[in-house]
This record gives C-alpha cells, sequence and structure tokens, in this order.
C-alpha cells in the first residue's frame, strides 16, 4: 500500500503561513503591551470593548478588534461568545499576566515582544545595511529594545544571579571575604546587572560601563532608586581603551561580549583591569559549537536576534570582527587566548539561555 505523501511545497507554504500567523500575534501582543490593554483587563477584571477603550483611552472599533482577535489567537478568554458583540465580556487569566505584566517573574517572556517591535521600526534601515555593507546602529532601534532586552534579563539577575556566583567559590568567597572588593560590569546596559551584584555583596563598590548614552541614563536613575547610589556607579564608554585607577577582583560581561566591535580587544582591557588573582566572569549565549540544520528552539531564536539586530548593530560600529549573537565555545576560546588569558573554562553554572565562562591570567 503506498503511504500518500503531502506535497513539499504545500507544506512548506503552509509553514510560511504559519509563521506570519505568529508574527501577526506578535503584532498584535506588542499592542496590548505597548497600550497597557493587559495592564487595564488586569487592573479592572473581565471588560467589554467599551470598557477598555474607556480605561486604556484607546478608540472603541479598535478596542473590540483586539479583544476578539486576542480571543481566537487564545491569548484572552471571552466570558461568552454567544453575547451581543458589545456586551461580550473578556478576561486575561492570572498565569498570563504574570508573563506578560510582572516584571519580576522569571516567566516574563513579554519584553521579548516589545523587542520584536523594535525591530520593526527599522526594517528599511536594515534593508539598506544589507545591501551597503553597513549597519544599524543600536541606538536606532530605540527604546523598544533598550527596555526589552532590560527587563528580559531582569528576572534572572534578580533570581539566579547570586546562584551564579555561588557556583564559583573563588569569585564568591574573594568578593565575601573582602570589605573593599571592586567589580566593574562591562556592556552592563541599564544596569540591572550591576545593581543585582550591589545587592549580593553588600561590601562591593560595583561599577557599571555601557556603551550606550541612554542605557547609562537609565541606570544612573535605577541605582538612585533602588538607594544604592553610594556603592555603584556607571560610566558612558567603549569598554575597548577603557582605562581605570582601580582594579578590580571580578569583572563580568552578560550578554554583551557578542556584540562588541573588538571583542579581542575588550577581553584585552578586562584583562588589564584585574587584580592580582582576579577572574573575568562571561555569560553569552548557549549555541551549539558550530552551524546545525535542526536547532532547537533557543538556537533559533538567538538566529533570529542575529540577522536583525546584533549582527547589524555591531556591523554599524566599524567592527574588527563582527561576530552575531551566536558566539560559539571555540570562538570565545580562540578570542581568549589572543587576549593573553592562560585559563578558559566552561563555569558550572547551568542556565537555558547562556554559557558561562570563566577566564584568569
Ligand atoms: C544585549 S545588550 C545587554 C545589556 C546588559 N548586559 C543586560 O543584560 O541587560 C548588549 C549591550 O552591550 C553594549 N555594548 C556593545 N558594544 C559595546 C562596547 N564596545 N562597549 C561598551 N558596551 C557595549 C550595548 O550598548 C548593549 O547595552
Amino acid at each position: 500500500m503506498t503511504v500518500p505523501q503531502t506535497d513539499p511545497r504545500e507544506a512548506f507554504a503552509e509553514r510560511l503561513i504559519e509563521d506570519v500567523t505568529r508574527s501577526l500575534e506578535t503584532l498584535s501582543v506588542y499592542l496590548g503591551v505597548k497600550l497597557d490593554l493587559y495592564r487595564a483587563l488586569a487592573d479592572h477584571g473581565p471588560a467589554n470593548a467599551a470598557d477598555l477603550a474607556a480605561s486604556a483611552s484607546i478608540a472603541p472599533r479598535y478596542a473590540r478588534e483586539w479583544l476578539e482577535q486576542q480571543t481566537t489567537a487564545r491569548y484572552l478568554e471571552c466570558e461568552d461568545l454567544t453575547a451581543p458583540a458589545e456586551g461580550r465580556r473578556y478576561r486575561l487569566p492570572e498565569t498570563r499576566a504574570e508573563v506578560l505584566l510582572d516584571g519580576d517573574s522569571p516567566f516574563h517572556a513579554a519584553p521579548g515582544v516589545t523587542m520584536f517591535g523594535g525591530v520593526a521600526g527599522v526594517l528599511d534601515q536594515l534593508v539598506d545595511a544589507y545591501r551597503s555593507g553597513g549597519g544599524v546602529p543600536y541606538s536606532a532601534y530605540g527604546e523598544d529594545i533598550r527596555n526589552g532586552i532590560a527587563a528580559f534579563n531582569r528576572p534572572q539577575y534578580l533570581h539566579e544571579l547570586p546562584a551564579w556566583l555561588e557556583a564559583v567559590p573563588e569569585i564568591d568567597s574573594r568578593l565575601r571575604g573582602n570589605p573593599e572588593a571592586h567589580i566593574l560590569d562591562l556592556g552592563c546596559g541599564a544596569g540591572q546587572s550591576t545593581l543585582a551584584m550591589a545587592r549580593v555583596y553588600p561590601h562591593a563598590h560595583v561599577t557599571g560601563v555601557d556603551l550606550d548614552h541612554d542605557s547609562i541614563a537609565e541606570a544612573r536613575a535605577a541605582a538612585i532608586d533602588a538607594n544604592l547610589g553610594g556603592r555603584v556607579d556607571f560610566t558612558d564608554a567603549d569598554v575597548a581603551g577603557l582605562s581605570f585607577e582601580a582594579e578590580f577582583d571580578l569583572v563580568t560581561m552578560f550578554e554583551t561580549l557578542h556584540d562588541m566591535a573588538d571583542p579581542v580587544g575588550a577581553l584585552r582591557t578586562a584583562r588589564s583591569l584585574l587584580a592580582v588573582g582576579g577572574s573575568v566572569l562571561i555569560g553569552d549565549e548557549r549555541v551549539a559549537d558550530d552551524l546545525t540544520d535542526d536547532g532547537d528552539l533557543i538556537e533559533r531564536f538567538q538566529f533570529g536576534w542575529s540577522v536583525v539586530h546584533c549582527l547589524p548593530a555591531t556591523m554599524a560600529e566599524d567592527p574588527v570582527e563582527a561576530n552575531g549573537t551566536m558566539l560559539r565555545t571555540p570562538t570565545l576560546a580562540r578570542w581568549a587566548q589572543e587576549a593573553g588569558f592562560t585559563y578558559f573554562q566552561v563555569a558550572p553554572i547551568e542556565n537555558d539561555f547562556w554559557r558561562f565562562y570563566l577566564l584568569r591570567e
């Protein structure tokens, strides 16, 4: 008996339609986050279109269309589908509210949607960059990328970072035992990791550095809000060529080395700023050692960001080496060696998204 084969053209066309559908639904979530529609539903309870329009200050016709689409997409629940359209009330289940709205939750995935929106604003520039070989500056992606990255990484800094550092006893005991400990957080973005380390080590002084002026402004404001201004400071600078009077017990680079236009230069800087016996701890993408054609969800997620954000942002900086998001272990091992490190090890830290590396003189 012959088994009927699916026409491969049909299967691929279906896959593309499914991809477009998911992308459209992602943009509909972007609207819900940006316009505080989910927030209004969470704060005021089930609502019909007129209620939502009033509480979120949007036009009633759009409120109705969005609520109905969100129901079909299974983001929201409609209390009674048989009720007249104007009277139908919609609710946001609590577990989904946490994923969409709770910035402290380990399940807070909504910032990924905000980042996606940041790419939508630069699509024309991306097309030009691919043709010209130029780039799209990090700042051009605007607050959606900047705030999205900070919010996406924040829960793991809140909940997991203490365990990351404890997993490397040489680092943890040195920072706990030294009342004058200094930590340097390179590529700190909006400073969430910098503040988290200051909380874990209450005697340490922590300095954050980032190239992006707006990120550093946000980091400074966050330090004041967190009452950590006395032990935390931020510098708006390129890591390449950075110098400080202080020497550091620990230099960290969280999800930033792959973005740097001169990664070996950045590692050389990190090495030059270490105190004797100090360590560099890098957290960067947990991707395969080589190209695969059956990548898992995380591999595909990271590669997606590479083509639309990380690589173009690095290409805008006249790079020595433009790596993109896929920082593979053999590449990092080569960079560490070229930067003069003699000790390079994958650190024993579990994380779904990142792999951690320990570098010493
Ligand atoms: C993906 S973001 C991560 C930010 C932060 N570590 C976090 O986890 O939220 C990468 C950061 O690297 C910064 N960056 C890229 N190249 C840099 C350089 N040469 N010097 C300093 N910062 C740089 C970018 O401005 C951006 O804030």
